[in-house]
């Protein structure tokens, strides 16, 4: 049955559209209906197209009837339109919304870490005494690492559970498990007397946990003069432990070993300042430089005496600045360092 064109079915036609058009929540969608409404398929244009087929005396009225439906149905799209103008519109002003008020985000510049810090602070105390800063390589011959500090060939800290040994075992290269083979190269290669201090970092093959890392810092200290005693090490310890801990701080040395010194203690520092109240904590080990040591330089004992203390920065740092975890320590987030400021 082919379509009337009547009053009914052209305010049908336009219903049907403009029910299309109402539906439209993005231009895209828009564009499609305006095809299907408004193109030579669309309800309307088909009852046009019926206009010409009409007796000539209804034409005009029925011309008048379908062009006053497309006038509203083109008016409804123009409404729709900037309807959906406004929307993108404000979403737009919304996206690019500024807030005049809020605060500017600075780029985080990072920090220097606690350990570099306490480093350089440490360096600074000897410094302000006359002494020199020595620096050695990481990578080190055994010879400097052990037997010039008199370590017996059977030594357990050469062992491998101990030491990283590096490939070809046969060419005697590690990664120095401490800062005293700085003290045979500083021997070698400087003028006596002798006041130098190095903080490096050295490596042993502890696993990592809240207490131990296989890669940390010591600092080593080692004066070799004529006329040097033990009383010298202990006013040096002494003020470089007032320094660090404030004017009540004190030490304590207690009879130990090393292959390198003679005698040897190890160190205690009175903490004023320790979490929990004042008390002693081991800090380090300390001695007299054994003569073997002298004599593997080419030094004359008889002639020269030096002392030598060494103390690791990360237990330092520990309970000097109540630090907890290793991990915080090794992670490298830049959260922990900023706590520290730049002066420690
Ligand atoms: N090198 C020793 C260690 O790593 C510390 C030390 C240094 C002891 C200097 C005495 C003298 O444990």
């Amino acid at each position: 049955m082919s379509e009337q064109l009547t009053a009914e079915t052209v305010s049908q036609a336009l219903a049907s559209s403009l029910a299309l058009v109402q539906k439209a929540d993005n231009f895209q969608d828009l564009k499609a209906i305006k095809a299907s409404a408004v193109g030579e398929e669309s309800p309307l244009s088909k009852l046009n197209a019926l206009i010409k087929s009409l007796p000539n005396d209804q034409k005009a009225e029925a011309g008048r009837l379908v062009g006053a439906a497309r006038a509203e149905l083109n008016a409804a799209f123009a409404t729709k339109e900037s309807e959906l103008q406004a929307v993108a519109d404000s979403e737009a002003l919304e996206l690019e919304r500024v807030d005049i008020t809020a605060y500017p985000r600075v780029a985080p510049k990072g920090a220097r870490h606690p350990l570099s810090l306490l480093m350089d602070s440490i360096s600074d105390v000897f410094i302000g005494m006359g002494w020199e800063i020595a620096d050695g390589p990481e990578l080190e011959n055994e010879w400097f690492n052990f037997d010039a500090l008199n370590f017996h060939p059977d030594h357990p800290a050469r062992a491998m559970q101990d030491t990283f040994f590096v490939a070809p075992v046969d060419n005697h290269l590690l990664l120095r498990t401490h800062t005293s083979p700085v003290q045979v190269r500083s021997l070698l290669e400087r003028e006596l007397p002798l006041y130098v201090l190095c903080p490096g970092r050295v490596f042993r093959t502890d696993e990592l946990d809240a207490t131990h890392t296989p890669v940390f810092h010591q600092v080593e200290g080692l004066a070799v003069d004529k006329g040097l005693t033990m009383s010298d090490l202990k006013g040096t310890l002494e003020h470089f432990a007032r320094v660090m801990f404030g004017p009540e701080a004190k030490i304590r040395l207690r009879p130990s070993f090393f292959p390198f010194t003679e005698p040897s203690a190890e160190l205690d520092v009175w903490h004023p300042g320790a979490k929990g109240g004042a008390r002693w904590v081991e800090w380090g080990g300390c001695g007299m430089v054994n003569p073997n040591v002298l004599l593997a330089a080419g030094i004359d004992p008889e002639v020269y005496t030096g002392f030598a203390f060494g103390m690791g920065i990360e237990r330092t740092l520990m309970f000097r600045n109540g630090v907890r975890d290793m991990h915080d320590m090794v992670e490298a987030d830049a959260r922990f360092s900023q706590q520290f400021g730049s002066v420690i």
